[in-house]
């Protein structure tokens, strides 16, 4: 149910990898925080979606992020409030996607680790395709290719996003540098 309801999302990929890392990082996760991993970012499959100042690189932006996290929870607890699962349930998945983008909570930590890998491993036609829409500066692009691994608390996980990372610098940089030529 939760796979066809994502699976229209432009990014929906990255959220099947992310369930796919987080269980990598923690073969015991609770189905709550895996239902989270799955939908976290569903928010920007909805009109209205939050948006970083991409011109500006500001992808850190507390402010932004809070929001991107708010709405990400209250669209997916709704959406799974409709489908009769139980309040409890539901907590648990709102207050993980809450977390996703900075951790906090061990749990959060281990689901912000798997969006980071995930994000490195699928995302770089997307950051490149900022720069070529010139929404954009490919040091700007880089930069989040740097704050999705330099974010990551956990030592096990970030060595497990450096392949992934340089992957997707080089991605970045040849698709960029091929549109130029
Ligand atoms: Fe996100
Ligand atoms: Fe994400």
């Amino acid at each position: 149910m939760t796979i066809d309801w994502v699976e229209p999302y432009y990014d929906g990929i990255h959220l099947f990898h992310t369930g796919r890392w987080l269980l990598t990082l923690d073969p015991q996760a609770p189905e709550p925080l895996l239902i989270a991993a799955v939908t976290h970012d569903m928010e920007r499959h909805f009109p209205g979606g939050t948006q970083p100042d991409k011109a500006a690189g500001a992808w850190a932006d507390e402010e932004y992020n809070r929001r991107h996290c708010a709405r990400s929870a209250d669209i997916v607890g709704r959406w799974l409030r409709e489908q009769d699962v139980p309040d409890d349930f539901v907590q648990a998945v709102e207050a993980s996607i809450l977390e996703h983008e900075f951790g906090g909570s061990p749990a959060g930590d281990v689901l912000q680790a798997a969006d980071s890998i995930s994000f490195l491993e699928v995302n770089g036609h997307l950051v490149s395709g900022w720069v070529l829409k010139g929404e954009t500066s490919l040091p700007n692009a880089i930069t989040k290719l740097d704050w999705m691994v330099e974010r990551i608390k956990l030592a096990p996980a970030r060595e497990l996003a450096w392949p992934h990372y340089e992957r997707a610098l080089a991605a970045v940089r040849d698709e960029v540098a091929a549109h130029d030529a």
